[in-house]
């Protein structure tokens, strides 16, 4: 049978794991205590210390940090790109000078480390401003906002490094795109690129998108309103243009390239790239792959991938539930009912899957939140909104003190392409 490491310890990594492990056996580095109750092996042991056929690197910051290279060196196979792929997440102006020498659609932008130059660029923008750190604060370092003033307040916070420390010393500042925006993940083994079908995760803590940006409180896939033909657009003008440009500049990505993009009046535009899967989008893209996983994601890591469709069925809803305080000051150690010693619903269900992402077990062995988002109920169905229905039923099940989630994740999905 073969081997796969996950190396990670949220919501998306018990998904990828739940997901490997029906085709292989699976060993997650470290986990979560609800990733070993669904029966994967969680192991302290650094993945530089442990054998394997595959290597999945889920977060990243360890692949800025160059675990895939290490891993490579010692002759394995991994999926997860090197450290100098990993800086089109890592460095937002690193990303946007990439996407500039590739030709890629992007908001405009100036990157500053200093306060008269980054003030003085802001004052040449109109709403909504769009202020970001270079580097990584957990999708929580980006501003948008149509008012002045709270814009000014940011770039002195973010510079001064009051906000978010190193990641903020540098920022960027772009212009406002408004649109629809999609997660459009994309498989990438060096040469060849297939996309998965396109999710939508919900970054605002509130319902009706108002509040703090968020890691995702909520994500569905696929979304009907996002035709084949805007895929292939995307594709297109995105990333085709992208792959070109890593092979001009001798960077081998085997891995996942998430695009962030935003559907504008005058086409698609790049906001972001990540290099990992997004979480939640993992939550609700990986159990529509199900078992042809393993062999995808080692077809990528061993650089021969087909280029095909890859078969996705239904649909995918998932609801993060999230400790009072989030995104600023999550309260921890609350104990959650509804869901027993398998971490899972207490009345089993095929069609909800309860994804771990902070959560801790106490002396007495009950499940307790550890962290800012908690937990991610994901309900499977044959359209958007069967999985959204069983998504809130699971949600409705659990509770801790103090939690909160949205209550509109995939509510309006628009079935009519736009
Ligand atoms: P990022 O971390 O760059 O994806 O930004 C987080 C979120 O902020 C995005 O998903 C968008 O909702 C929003 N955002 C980022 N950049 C822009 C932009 N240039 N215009 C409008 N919204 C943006
Ligand atoms: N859901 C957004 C992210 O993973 O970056």
């Amino acid at each position: 049978m073969k081997r796969c490491v996950v190396v990670g310890s949220g919501a998306r990594e018990h998904a990828l794991a739940w997901a490997l492990a029906k085709s292989g056996e699976v060993v997650v580095t470290p986990g979560n205590a609800g990733i070993a109750a669904h029966g994967l092996a969680c192991v302290a042991t650094p993945a530089i210390d442990l054998e394997a056929d595959l290597f999945v690197i889920g977060p990243e910051q360890p692949l800025v940090d160059g675990l895939a290279d290490q891993l490579r060196t010692q002759g394995k196979t991994v999926f997860g790109p090197g450290t100098a792929g990993a800086q089109l997440e890592g460095s937002k102006s690193f990303m946007k000078e990439f996407l500039a020498d590739a030709g890629v659609p992007t908001a405009a932008y100036g990157d500053f480390s200093d306060e008269r130059s980054a003030l003085a660029f802001l004052e040449t923008m109109s709403a909504p401003y769009v202020i970001k750190t270079d580097g990584l604060a957990a999708g929580k370092g980006v501003l948008v906002t149509n008012d002045l003033a709270a814009a000014r307040r940011d770039v002195l916070e973010k510079l001064s490094g009051a906000a978010f420390g190193d990641a903020g010393r540098t920022i960027v500042i772009e212009e406002g795109l408004v649109g629809e925006e999609c997660s459009l993940h994309v498989l990438c083994d060096g040469t060849t690129a297939v996309p998965l079908v396109a999710a939508q995760d919900f970054k605002r803590v509130g319902d009706g998108d108002e509040g703090a940006n968020t890691g995702g409180m909520g994500a569905y896939a696929p979304m009907p309103s996002l035709t084949s033909d805007q895929v292939v657009e995307i594709m297109r003008l995105i990333i085709t243009p992208t792959l070109e440009e890593l092979r001009r500049r001798d960077l081998e990505f085997r891995g996942v390239l998430y695009a962030g993009v935003m559907r504008t009046a005058s086409g698609p535009k790049l906001l972001e790239y990540n290099v990992r899967f997004g979480d939640p989008e993992a939550e609700v893209l990986v159990p529509l792959y199900g078992d042809s996983l393993f062999d995808v994601l080692l077809q990528c890591a061993q650089g021969r991938l087909e280029n095909r469709t890859l078969p996705a069925s239904g649909a995918a809803v998932t609801v993060v539930l999230a400790a009072e305080g989030y995104p600023y000051s999550p309260r921890k150690g609350d104990v959650i009912d509804g869901i027993g010693d398998d971490g899972q619903l207490l009345e089993a269900r095929e069609d909800v899957i309860v994804f771990h992402a902070a959560t801790l077990r106490n002396a007495e062995g009950r499940f307790i939140t550890r962290g800012g988002r908690v937990l991610a109920v994901t309900g499977l169905g044959a359209s958007v909104s069967d999985a959204r229905r069983r998504a809130y039923e699971g949600a409705d099940r659990i509770s801790f003190k103090g939690s909160i989630r949205r209550s509109d994740i995939a509510l309006t999905v628009s079935t009519v392409a736009r």
